[in-house]
């Protein structure tokens, strides 16, 4: 288990849906435990900064954009979307400073399929080390955006908002509902994973359980899901005629607070037309884990140790592996050895 409530760093977190952040408008947001100013300039590229002043640490979120630069609403200190502090207003003709020294910390952003996602580097190391990682795509579905995004708050720490959402033995106990599963009867399954960047995938198989939602796609769905470091997961499911993809992102905000993102990509043509009655169900579904958490927590208060079981709980040990492999090839300098292997594993559920 993992002894300590630390974010793993020097990794891409999902941010913020893009469409969140108009041009020329900023919004503040805790990520990491750090206050983070996300911007978009008038010419549509977004940006972080911390939000905090380096001249007296007022956020800057308090002051004034532009749509290109931010002006601190203490004393008019002026950012760009760079960091770089361009003006310090109380300064004379003559007082020439070099403003190279006054720059509040940028971090990197990547917009990808239509979401904003930050690189957020170790406290001891630069913005500037090499980035290994690659944000996540979607595959098959280019520069396309997405078609929904539901945003929920879990109130725990990562870890469990993570090792919740993998796991295969809760949803007939906590999803039983008409539309994703009516029925009760565990079943035993049998599902074989890789390894796969940062992390895992079940390997793509046909759905042999009819839900209602999976018939409305197509004939013969298959899916498969993947698991990537610090908190992705992506699942595909195919039919004879289309694709919906769901990626789900889990993205710290304090050691007691996580966001939870999930958002679908899809070719079905009344996918749209649908989405006022999907997205309740969406909704719910995901809050019927974010209520275990919560009530979850009550057993967390008193610092019990927890369990894994194998099968059922082997991805969720494998999270924990990864986490670990992943912390100590950052330490070391060296490159990521990903500690799963291809197994078969076996649960009921
Ligand atoms: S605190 Fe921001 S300019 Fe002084
Ligand atoms: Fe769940």
């Amino acid at each position: 288990m993992a002894d300590s409530n630390t974010f793993l760093r020097d990794i891409w977190y999902y941010a913020l849906p893009g469409h969140q952040l108009k041009p020329g408008k900023i919004i503040s947001k805790i990520l990491l435990g750090e206050p983070i100013l996300f911007g978009r300039t008038l010419a549509g590229q977004a940006f972080a900064l911390r939000d905090i002043c380096p001249h007296r640490a007022i956020p800057l979120s308090y002051g004034r954009f532009d749509g290109h630069e931010v002006e601190c609403a203490y004393h008019g200190w002026r950012f760009d979307a760079a960091g770089r502090c361009t003006l310090i207003p109380a300064l004379t003709e003559d007082q020439h400073l070099n403003l190279d020294k006054f720059g509040v910390r940028a971090y990197s952003v990547q917009e990808v399929q239509g979401n904003v996602w930050i690189y957020m580097p170790s406290a001891h190391r630069g913005d500037s080390d090499a980035i290994a990682l690659d944000v996540p795509r979607i595959p098959g579905f280019g520069h396309e955006t997405y078609q929904s995004v539901e945003v929920m708050n879990f109130p725990c720490f990562v870890d469990h908002a993570i090792v919740g959402l993998m796991d295969p033995a809760h949803v007939p106990f906590v999803h039983r509902s008409w539309w994703w599963r009516a029925d009760a009867n565990l079943a035993e399954e049998v599902k074989t994973f890789d390894p796969s960047p940062y992390g895992f995938t079940m390997r793509k198989h046909q759905l042999e359980r009819e839900t209602v939602l999976y018939r409305l796609i197509g004939r013969k769905p298959a899916v498969e899901i993947s698991f990537q470091l610090p908190g992705v997961r992506i699942e595909q499911i195919t039919s004879d005629r289309h694709t919906v993809c769901n990626l789900t992102t889990i993205t710290p905000i304090t050691e007691t607070s996580t966001e939870v993102t999930t958002l679908f990509y899809t070719t079905l043509p009344w996918f749209k037309v649908l989405l006022p009655v999907l997205r309740p169900l969406v909704r719910r579904f995901l809050d019927q884990d974010r209520q275990m958490v919560i009530k979850q927590q009550d057993g967390l208060k008193y610092n019990p140790s927890l369990m894994l079981i194998k099968d059922a709980d082997t991805q969720a040990r494998w999270y924990y592996q990864l986490k670990a492999e992943f912390t100590r090839a950052i330490a070391e300098g060296r490159s990521f050895d990903n500690p799963v292997r291809e197994q078969v594993l076996r649960w009921r559920s």
